[in-house]
């Protein structure tokens, strides 16, 4: 034999010399759920070990993530019944939770960056993406709520808007929109290849946010389709997207893979909340080592070409890597 790969895995060092892949803390993008009220830090039941955090919880929540080498949050607020409607009115109230959560981290924490999702589902009295006409779904008159919304968050300091519906045409509109409004410097993370995924089921126990009628399937993307996601993912950068996302990422990582060969966009993918739970519950059950299984997932993330990985385990990641020979390979 001339040629003997088992030579460069004969032990730790070596591996680690030549692995192609690294985990980085400011590769993550840390979810954090805001709700009502000071002093609360409230269990989630689908997602073990994750919380909904009143403002100033979630500030120290936040300030320890920065610590950790996180760079970037990403919120999304839950929303109280009696303010949900089939317009979201609630969403573009100026001083509504998502905007006081906004301008309070920006005020304690400038450098951190502050993602938001821009998506009507919270506060739709329908639990849907957009406004609900007859059963349907319809687009343009979403599209606009949605465009006001994210100057709302430009406006309260939001450094990247993230639209999360799926609705056509909804991101050169929420350019426009910014450009308008004099936010030139607010940039776009487009949800753009989002399936209609199973594995969003805890998210929607999160927020109290599944849809009251129907599924998503008329917006969101079907999981048979690669073309799509290619097409949703080029339209997205013409329409001035800043960063793209695949959302799923597991089942989906052949798609991370091609859009990381056509875009010339930073690639971002969202390990989502089922995808965490299977994790938890495996490994709640002894059948998973459950640090191994998140390093393995998320390094998969990374080598299938995301640039940018939104998971929920971004803190005991961070956590474990700042820890000296935390993963040795
Ligand atoms: C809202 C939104 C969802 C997620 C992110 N933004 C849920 C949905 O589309 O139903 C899912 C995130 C996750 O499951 O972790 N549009």
């Amino acid at each position: 034999m001339i040629t003997r790969p088992r030579i460069l895995r004969k032990n730790s060092a070596l591996r680690s010399l030549v692995a192609e892949t690294r985990l980085h803390p400011s590769d993550f993008i840390a979810p954090v759920f805001i709700i009502e009220g000071s002093g609360i830090k409230e269990p989630i039941a689908s997602l073990p070990d994750y919380f909904r955090y009143s403002l100033d919880k979630a500030l120290k929540e936040i300030k320890e993530l920065y610590s950790l080498g996180i760079r970037a949050v990403l919120l999304f607020a839950k929303c109280p019944e009696h303010l949900k409607d089939n317009e979201g009115k609630e969403a573009l109230n100026p001083n509504g939770l998502m905007q006081q959560a906004i301008r309070g981290i920006k005020k304690s924490l400038p450098e951190m960056i502050v993602m938001t999702d821009v998506a009507m589902d919270p506060y739709s009295s329908y639990g849907h993406d957009g406004i609900v006409q007859n059963n349907e779904i319809v687009n343009d008159e979403s599209v606009s709520v949605l465009s006001q919304m994210a100057v709302s968050h430009a406006k309260a300091g939001a450094d990247v808007v993230a639209p999360s519906d799926m609705m056509d045409g909804r991101i050169e509109a929420i350019r426009l929109a910014l450009e308008q409004a004099k936010f030139h410097t607010t940039a776009i993370l487009s949800y753009s290849a989002k399936y209609a995924s199973c594995f969003y089921g805890p998210f929607r126990d999160a927020l109290d946010s599944a849809p009251g009628f129907g599924d998503k399937k008329t917006y969101q993307m079907n999981p048979a389709n690669r073309m799509s996601a290619l097409k949703e993912i080029e339209l997205d950068i013409k329409e001035g997207a800043d960063i793209v996302m695949v959302k799923p990422a597991l089942s989906y990582l052949d798609i991370i893979r091609e859009v990381k060969m056509i875009s010339r966009q930073p690639v971002a993918a969202y390990h989502v909340s089922g995808e965490y739970a299977m994790i938890k519950a495996a490994a709640e059950k002894g059948w998973l080592n459950e640090e191994e299984a998140m390093f393995e997932t998320t390094l998969s993330v990374k080598r299938a070409g995301a640039d940018l990985i939104a998971t929920y385990y971004a803190k005991e990641l961070a956590k474990k890597i700042n820890q000296n020979n935390a993963y040795d390979s």
